[in-house]
């Protein structure tokens, strides 16, 4: 996490905007009838240069699915996806061609949660971190050389570049990824759960070398995580996502403290150190999963929402900023934020 008290002078490196993602499904076995999964239903947000923006919210939420269409591993249904390039060049990776795409792309990589299943066995960790290199037309001498300062550079001995994956500890693994997805000297980095398969005394390695990459290098992380914990240590705000949209967008503190959607309130309650008497999530709703390929009208967490009124059911909230401080707008997709009394931690 960086120091960002300087931030108005920042701009946004990333800026989605209505993004949509609707994934076709067959209804029934024999039926040619097909709906849609809208895992990614109108989501705007933008990440300034040097910061960490936390993505959070429960399993399904469309939180990967982000991820994956900012990077055009899926193509977008609808939306823009504005990149500041190196260059300093503003553009939209939603209209880019394959061949334009290739040359933006560096600028933003991504690393997996799972980094057993993320590198292929069958090549060696040299392999492994210099194919990004090889796809922009590296030679193998200039490889070696790069693959050597970037092992280094995570923390790996580059006398182990001839290894294959097996001989690594998942931690190592993880910093082989890493390695990996730094080779192109991005400026942005997408982690989706990137500590959350390792060991629990491993993942605060992992987190720390995050920290120290994104200073070091001036990375700029979008930060994909289940856990609360984490994201009140590693993120300087936090975007909350339920049913493919997002609930809450607000500074880490301030949502911590003072959150606004009854979702994220209801999330935080989760936490090891919140009020037991808040934990009313599963206790009101256990079981009860929002249906995607339903067209929903209004509040997708209404269903779910002990503060839901009828408007609530009706008419969709749009995310609005809930506090007249236009530095350090606090978002939120609520209709009754501005009249219920939410507990944070
Ligand atoms: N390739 C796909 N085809 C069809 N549906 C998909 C596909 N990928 C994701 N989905 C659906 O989109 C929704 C969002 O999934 P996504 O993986 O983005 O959630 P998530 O927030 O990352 O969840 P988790 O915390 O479990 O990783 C889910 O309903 C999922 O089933
Ligand atoms: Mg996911």
């Amino acid at each position: 996490m960086q120091n960002l008290a300087n931030k108005k002078n920042i701009e946004p490196i990333l800026e989605v905007q209505e993004l949509k993602k609707y994934f076709p499904v067959k209804k029934g076995f024999f039926s040619k009838s097909t709906g849609v999964v809208r895992a990614v239903n109108d989501v705007t947000f933008s990440i300034y240069q040097g910061e960490t923006l936390g993505l959070v919210g429960e399993s399904g939420s469309g939180k990967t699915t982000v991820a994956k269409v900012v990077l055009r591993a899926y193509e977008p249904t609808s939306g823009r996806i504005f990149i500041k390039t190196a260059e300093g060049k503003r553009v939209d990776m939603a209209e880019l061609d394959r061949k334009e795409l290739k040359s933006v792309r560096k600028n933003i990589q991504m690393i997996f949660q799972d980094p057993y299943s993320s590198l292929n066995p069958r090549m060696p960790v040299l392999d492994l971190v210099a194919e990004p290199l090889q796809a922009y037309g590296w030679d193998q001498k200039k490889c070696v050389q790069r693959v050597g300062e970037l092992l280094s550079l995570v923390g790996l001995n580059p006398r182990y570049m001839r290894r294959y994956p097996h001989a690594f500890s998942g931690g190592q693994r993880q910093r082989i990824s890493i390695a990996r997805a730094l080779a192109l000297s991005p400026s942005i980095i997408v982690a989706d759960e990137p500590a959350s398969a390792l060991d629990v005394s491993v993942q605060a390695q992992i987190l720390n070398l995050l920290d120290d990459m994104q200073e070091k290098l001036n990375l700029t992380y979008l930060f994909i995580t289940h856990d609360l914990s984490v994201v009140r240590y590693i993120c300087d705000r936090v975007a909350v996502m339920y049913a493919g949209k997002l609930a809450e967008v607000a500074k880490t503190e301030e949502l911590f403290t003072k959150p606004l959607h009854p979702y994220t309130s209801a999330l935080l309650s989760a936490v090891p150190d919140a009020d037991p008497h808040q934990r009313w999530l599963e206790e009101t709703v256990s079981g009860e999963v929002v249906d995607l390929s339903k067209e929903i009208r209004g509040c997708p967490f209404a269903p779910r929402c002990k503060y839901a009124i009828q408007r609530c059911h009706d008419v969709l909230p749009l995310l609005e900023n809930k506090i007249s401080d236009v530095e350090n707008p606090h978002f939120a997709a609520c209709h009754r934020s501005n009249e219920i009394e939410l507990k944070g931690v």
